[in-house]
């Protein structure tokens, strides 16, 4: 089979590694991939949002199954104008995709279904804003309602911050394309936690369980990154929440998408805050997260082109999904500055020198008059794959003193907090 993947991050070449494993993947491609990736597959320049030019690609290699990495394709409508001219895919048409695309219609989603979430209000005026401020307590949470890459989500701890937050989002100023509309939400308290499963709108599947760091420094402290680490299993996750998953949040989750005529055979990546037992959902992504998907795929033990596969003839009921009884840490390795600004080309070394049982992910790298160089934010995903978290923890520590690029930078509490 000829298998193309969209996307050239950390998450993408967690994808591409598993399913080089599968028998059936006789060729492996992706757009734009990475030097990672290269090293398994053929990458193919372009871009993730050149809808038209990934058909063309698609239709001259007669690729049997496209992977949809990223959210921003997906809202797009790739897999809709993929599907539409008889080509299969793994993620979810537009429609589908607008629950992670607007904040508002996925609010709508979850309280039309009874999924649990916190209370909102949705807003496209400033005037209309400021009224439906007094309905809440700070902190607020205020919420841009497209696509925002992260940061179309403040949270206001004061009458002031909220107000001027309201301004800047409702202006659309700030983030182009996201923010004309604005949900206002109630603040959660709790422990945060990610469900990511495969779905093909009839049948829902968890994946294990995993937990990724968002902030930049250690403690949980400084700003919001795309994730600085992960863990699987998350070991934060009390026990016995399997079954409140199942019949308050995935069971209505399905059941929402059959009566709303939703298509979706991909990810849901559902972000939780638990609190007292009771999950209450923050929002959905329809897509695999990153960097909770190296952590998750590395334990999977069963065929993941199969599974793919099998979501995208809608017939994931037929296939049995397995996973290692055992524990993974991922380590990310930034650029200085990041999440701020940042130098990208700076030389990596060292990758040749680490041991076997370390798996190497690249996230933001590039070949560069043939040297490895870094090419983005987060870098490389270091992971070790073991018995216990301490054993993972110590493995991969141990590998990353002999990586170097200038201004390398990590957390170095993955797993603890
Ligand atoms: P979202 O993109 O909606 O998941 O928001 C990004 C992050 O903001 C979440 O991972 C939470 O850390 C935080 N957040 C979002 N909504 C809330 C809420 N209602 N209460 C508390 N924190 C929230
Ligand atoms: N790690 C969070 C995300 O992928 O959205």
């Amino acid at each position: 089979m000829k298998v193309l993947v969209i996307g050239g991050g950390g998450r993408e070449h967690a994808i591409a590694w598993a399913l080089h494993k599968s028998p059936k993947v006789d060729e492996l491609y992706a757009i734009p991939g990475n030097p990672g990736i290269s090293e398994i597959g053929t990458c193919v320049p372009g871009s993730v949002e050149d809808l038209d030019g990934i058909l063309k690609f698609v239709e001259n290699k007669a690729i049997d199954l496209t992977v949809i990495g990223p959210e921003v394709p997906l809202c797009m409508g790739l897999a809709d104008l993929l599907e539409d001219h008889g080509h299969k895919v793994f993620g979810p048409r537009q429609k589908a995709a607008n629950l992670e695309g607007s904040k508002a219609f996925s609010k709508d989603f979850m309280v039309r279904h009874h999924i649990p979430t916190a209370k909102y209000v949705e807003v496209t005026d400033l005037e209309s804003a400021y009224e439906a401020l007094k309905e809440f307590s700070y902190p607020v949470v205020v919420k841009a309602d497209g696509l925002a890459a992260g940061k179309g989500v403040v949270i206001a701890e004061d009458e002031k911050t909220a107000k001027e937050t309201l301004k800047e989002m409702l202006s659309g100023e700030i983030l182009s394309g996201a923010g004309k509309k604005v949900v206002l939400e109630e603040f959660l308290t709790g422990f945060e936690c990610s469900l990511l499963c495969f779905t093909d709108g009839k049948t829902i599947v968890p994946m294990v369980s995993a937990k990724d760091h968002k902030q930049i420094y250690d403690n949980n402290k400084g700003p919001n990154t795309g994730g600085m680490g992960s863990v699987s299993p998350n070991p934060f996750l009390p026990a016995g929440m399997d079954e409140k998953f199942r019949t308050e949040i995935m069971d209505p989750f399905v059941k929402g998408l059959q009566e709303d005529g939703l298509d979706f055979r991909g990810v849901i990546f559902i972000g939780l805050m638990i609190e007292n037992g009771e999950p209450k959902v923050l929002e959905f992504n329809v897509r695999f997260g990153d960097p909770e998907t190296q952590a998750v795929l590395m334990r999977l033990d069963s065929d993941l082109y199969e599974i793919m596969n099998a979501v995208a003839e809608g017939k994931l009921a037929d296939v049995d999904i397995k996973w290692k009884d055992d524990q993974v840490t991922c380590v990310v390795l930034a650029s200085g500055g990041y999440p701020g600004s940042y130098e990208k080309g700076k030389v990596i070394t060292g990758l040749d020198q680490l041991p076997e049982d370390i798996v190497v992910f690249h996230a933001g790298t590039a070949m560069k008059d043939g040297q490895l160089v870094t090419n983005g934010g987060r870098v490389l995903n270091i992971c070790a794959e073991g018995g216990s978290l301490e054993e993972t923890r110590t493995k991969v520590y141990d590998a990353i003193k002999s990586i170097h690029f200038d201004g390398m930078y990590c957390r170095k509490d993955i797993g603890l907090h």
